[in-house]
């Protein structure tokens, strides 16, 4: 299923104290991602994008506003919302199938269950033969292939990737962002994916939203057209980004 994400007067502030608040990093933002859609969060780094990210999937508890996902509020982390970072924190002593496996534990599911949509949720990601190798056996694309598998098999509505691709070489990330999409397309789940590469966030995502700060607000908000980006898009987003 599909469901829509509203973030609403999102305020977050790090630390601070009663006698000296902390300047916020998010002051205020606001952000509507429709049902099925694939929206890349672009903006430099520090400007406070996994802090977004973080709020939506509930390890970042708001100074005030809030986020709410098909209308439900946010109030932790949730089977609903799969997460993706750069760093796969998998657990070295599973296998493929046994880090998916366990992240399905919290669902209540039976074993069967469990192996059986960790299975379905490897061969999504291309990655049916490695389920039984351990992460050190597998190459850094592999291993995010097994991250992916794990935010997905809980069959969330929404799926949050912080800068997924950034630790991996070219030819692989390309190779995982074409991946990456072709789930989406199959899947219809809502996207959000944390960038500071323009040149990422053009070729994925459907509509780039461009963050500044901190306190960070929305400097740009554009649609991508299907086909080749055209220099003037490329131009006007660059132009948002070197503003900040
Ligand atoms: N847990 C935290 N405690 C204190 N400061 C934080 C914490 N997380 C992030 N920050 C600060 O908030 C700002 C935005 O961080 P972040 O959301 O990680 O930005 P980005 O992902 O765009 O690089 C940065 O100045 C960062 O140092
Ligand atoms: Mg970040």
């Amino acid at each position: 299923m599909s469901r829509p994400v509203r973030i609403a007067g999102l305020t977050v502030a790090y630390g601070g104290s009663r006698r000296a608040p902390a300047t916020p990093v998010l002051d205020g933002l606001d952000l509507e991602l429709a049902a099925g859609s694939f929206t890349a969060l672009l903006g430099p780094s520090g400007c406070g994008k996994s802090t977004v990210l973080g709020a939506v999937a509930g390890f970042v508890r708001p100074t005030a506003g809030r986020v709410t996902v098909a209308d439900v509020p946010v109030t932790g982390p949730g089977p609903d919302r799969g997460v993706v970072f750069q760093h796969y924190a998998l657990f070295p002593w599973r296998t493929a199938r046994g880090n998916v496996e366990f992240a399905l534990k919290r669902l209540g599911l039976k074993r069967a269950e469990r192996r059986r949509r960790a299975l379905a949720a490897l061969a999504e990601v291309g990655l049916a033969d490695g389920a039984e190798k351990y992460p050190a056996q597998l190459s850094g694309g592999m291993q995010q292939r097994v991250a992916l598998a794990r935010a997905v098999a809980a069959e969330p509505d929404v799926l949050l990737l912080d800068e997924p691709f950034g630790a991996l070489d070219a030819l692989t990330r390309t190779r995982m962002q074409d991946l990456l999409r072709r789930l989406w397309q199959r899947t219809g789940l809502t996207v959000l994916f944390v960038t500071h590469d323009i040149d990422e966030a053009l070729s994925l995502a459907e509509r780039v939203v461009v963050l500044g700060g901190p306190p960070g607000g929305v400097l740009a908000d554009h649609a991508v057209p299907p086909g080749p980006v055209t220099p003037g898009l490329r131009a006007a987003i660059a132009d948002r980004l070197g503003a900040t």
